[in-house]
């Protein structure tokens, strides 16, 4: 069922249109693709299948009106964007209902997804005047054999066009955190949402539809990446390319040009834990790190080397906790809620089942009704196991028993991943020393990972990504440098 009210006019029967020029369209292709809900497993909402002319179509129109939108000035920009902002907060309940039903996240977070949205943006609004604004004067005479008579302005300037691909997990709040820079730094944006999550990005834009910008700077693309994702990655209209996803970022990016891309990939995010940690602190932080969102975070803790002094009193902690955790619909917001569709439990099941075989200790019994996966927690888990080294995206959670620190950075440093890691300690001087010793993007001392506050730099080493994200670095990878240089006559020149 879809939603009605405000956003009825972005409805053409039972399907949702897409958005390009400044209009909701419906497709030529008379094809929609079914999104399922992952919870009844039943069709939940259809999105138009477009087609690659209608790509080339929005292309041609972001490029159009990127021109005179980076010649519009900046606190303009900032301004529609705040306007933004505010209609995304008031559409936070028909928004974060979409959420519930299309990536079957838990009612709070759904709404926290939408708020935490559109503060983003007006951060973006902020932050892009505050940054953009502010240009460089060079003098020749630094320079050995230089006299002063040359000055070299710089500023930052648009890209051109920026196409942005979020993931289901947060299709609202990394498509906007892609959005915003873009569009403050005076780019126009076209987006592909995923496929689960692309009703939810569809009544977002209409949020940015509402505000007005001008036609043909947002267009919002639906349709099969399997029929139009490498024509999108690789049309030559593409200035930017931001994507945050799995493996298939590795595949974009070696086949986009020369552009400056932004891929936040994969993680296999590492909890190190010393003898002398507070372990309720460690526990409450490995449900909250490991479970929320039944693990569909690429910040999920996703193995947790502890101490083989400590392990033992860990394992009961996170276990009492783990035995709290509600189990069931998104709507009854429970904490862990079916995973995002049938082959994603297929593949989190394929794991529990190997590091059954290879002598792991179930904490608590293996549990599976549809798409539904109840909490795991994986002990005496051992490198061998592909639990140890493959990302789940589920509920489920290995601990590898360590006897030395260095153990625990060997793991965590093998890891073809690199997003982020975490160590629990009291002693601030060993922990500054993991940090430096771990390959990893963030790793946060005494805390779960997490991207969040959204104006930190974000950014994932080897497999987990290129480019650093978190607004300010955000708009500042969105623009290219511009130099004007002004030559003067030689000092010799008189005034007169
Ligand atoms: O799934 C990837 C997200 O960037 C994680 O964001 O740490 O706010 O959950 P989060």
């Amino acid at each position: 069922m879809a939603s009605t009210g405000v956003f009825s006019d972005i409805l053409y029967g039972d399907v949702f249109k897409y958005y390009a020029d400044g209009e909701w369209k419906k497709s030529s292709s008379g094809q929609s693709v079914a999104i399922i809900n992952p919870t009844t497993r039943k069709p939940q909402y259809k999105v138009q299948a477009c087609t690659k002319e209608e790509v080339n179509k929005a292309m041609e129109r972001a490029k159009f009106a990127q021109k005179s939108w980076a010649r519009t000035p900046l606190w303009k920009r900032g301004e529609l964007l705040h306007k933004a902002a505010a209609i995304l907060k008031e559409h936070k309940s028909p928004i974060g209902e979409c959420l519930v039903k299309e990536i079957a996240k838990p009612a709070k977070d759904a709404f926290t997804e939408v708020v935490r949205s559109g503060d983003l943006v007006s951060y973006c609004a902020e932050e892009g005047v505050r940054i953009l604004g502010d240009g460089k004067l060079l003098v020749s005479d630094s320079f050995p054999g230089n006299d002063r008579s040359k000055y070299c302005l710089t500023s930052k300037i648009p890209l051109g066009v920026v196409l942005a691909i979020p993931p289901y997990n947060y299709p609202v709040n990394l498509a906007v955190s892609k959005i915003a820079p873009a569009l403050i730094a005076g780019n126009s944006l076209v987006l592909k949402p995923p496929t689960q999550g692309a009703v939810s990005c569809l009544h977002m834009v209409h949020c940015f539809h509402l505000a007005g910008f001008p036609k043909g700077l947002i267009s919002c693309i639906t349709g099969k990446g399997s029929q139009i994702g490498d024509f999108l990655t690789t049309h030559p209209d593409v200035d930017c390319i931001s994507f945050t996803g799995g493996d298939t970022g590795i595949a974009i990016a070696k086949k986009a040009g020369m552009i400056p891309l932004q891929m936040e990939l994969g993680g296999k995010d590492a909890c190190i834990i010393l003898e002398d940690a507070d372990l309720n602190l460690v526990a409450e932080n490995i449900i909250k790190g490991g479970f929320s969102y039944s693990g569909q975070r690429c910040t999920a803790v996703k193995v947790i080397f502890a101490m083989e002094s400590i392990a033992d009193a860990l394992v009961e902690k996170v276990n009492a906790r783990v035995a709290k955790l509600t189990v069931g619909p998104p709507e009854k917001n429970c904490d862990i809620t079916p995973v995002v569709s049938e082959a994603s439990a297929n593949f989190i099941e394929g794991l529990i089942m190997d590091a059954k075989d290879k002598g792991a200790k179930f904490c608590q019994e293996h549990k599976r009704e549809g798409n539904l996966i109840w909490p795991l927690l994986l002990d005496h888990v051992t490198p061998d196991m592909r639990i140890a080294r493959e990302e789940p995206f589920g509920p489920v959670v290995p601990v590898i028993r360590i006897k030395s620190i260095e153990e625990g950075i060997h793991h965590c440093n093998s890891s073809k991943y690199g997003l982020q890691g975490c160590v629990f300690t009291k002693d601030i001087n060993k922990a500054m020393l993991i940090s430096d010793a771990m390959e990893t993007g963030t790793v946060q001392i005494n805390s779960a990972p997490a991207r969040g506050p959204d104006h930190f730099p974000f950014q994932g080493f080897k497999d987990s990504g290129i480019g650093s994200q978190g607004i300010t670095n955000s708009i500042n990878m969105m623009t290219k440098t511009k130099s004007t240089v002004i030559n003067l006559p030689s000092p010799s020149y008189s005034m007169g």
